[in-house]
């Protein structure tokens, strides 16, 4: 399926996964809007990047905790752009404690980029998603949307809470030909990884790119065969375990 010329919203695309994601749409010839995002820097030259393969690319930082900025970011980005196609839900902050050492305000935050964050800007995407005859969403989740790993317990509930989000969302809107979909990857090679996984070195593990060639896979695949969930674990790891 061509995608040449659709307009795909992606979150945290600044690095990782991300901007693997918006740098693989891009070579699609997808327009991108990089949404959300503290580091400008980082925006910027993902932006760059992408604008050199022809398409139009805006970006809209801000802190996808922040509601308003949600709300308000959204109505800036309609200004702009006439159709949304795609919907891709990345930006997440993984936290690893003990769960006594967790507190309240942490459990808040990780909870609202992985969870609360995709759940606004879907219900301000979807009227405009609804125009489109392609419309899909992508949320990426985690393996720990499947398991309890040890102190893990609010990045964990935030990626449970959605999947769970991404079940109910695609049961309610499948009749109308919208595609939504979770990635649930194992450990990839991304600073997130490097910061809270410092003893891991890279080898054996996912990379971003690989992320991207799923989401491309999704995205032009839209036949009988539907995929809801691709759970990807990382080489070493036992298959069939999370
Ligand atoms: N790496 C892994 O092993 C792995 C495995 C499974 C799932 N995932 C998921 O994959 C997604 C991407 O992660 P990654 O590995 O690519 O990590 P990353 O390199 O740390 O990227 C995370 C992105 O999220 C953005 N972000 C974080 N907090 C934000 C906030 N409050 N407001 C706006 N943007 C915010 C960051 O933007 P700024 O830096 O500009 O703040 C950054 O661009 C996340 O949802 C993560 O949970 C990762």
């Amino acid at each position: 399926m061509d995608l040449n010329g659709r307009t795909a919203l992606i979150t945290g695309a600044g690095g990782g996964i991300g901007k693997a994601i918006a740098m693989r749409l891009a070579d699609m010839g997808v327009n991108v809007i990089l949404f959300g995002g503290n580091n400008l820097e980082k925006l910027d030259a993902v932006a760059n990047s992408a604008r050199e393969k022809g398409v139009i690319v805006e970006i809209f930082p801000g802190d996808l905790t922040d509601a308003q900025f949600i709300i308000d970011g959204f109505n800036t980005v309609m200004q702009k752009f006439t159709a949304i196609d795609i919907l891709i839900n990345n930006a997440g902050v993984a936290y690893n404690a003990d769960f006594d050492k967790t507190s309240v305000e942490t459990f808040d935050k990780i909870m609202g980029v992985n969870a609360r964050a995709p759940y606004i800007l879907t219900q301000q995407a979807l009227p405009i998603l609804r125009k489109s005859d392609r419309a899909s969403i992508i949320n990426i989740a985690s393996v720990v949307a499947h398991a309890g790993y040890p102190f893990q317990s609010a990045y964990a509930a935030s990626k449970h809470a959605l999947l769970g989000f991404t079940k109910s969302l695609a049961a309610e809107v499948y009749k109308e030909g919208i595609r939504v979909h979770a990635i649930s990857p194992g450990g990839v090679y991304t600073d997130m990884v490097k910061i809270s996984r410092p003893d891991l070195t890279g080898e054996g593990m996912i990379s971003p790119e690989e992320i991207a060639d799923i989401v491309e896979f999704l995205l032009k695949n839209r036949g009988n065969a539907v995929i809801d969930e691709i759970l990807v674990h990382r080489l070493g790891k036992e298959p069939f375990l999370v």
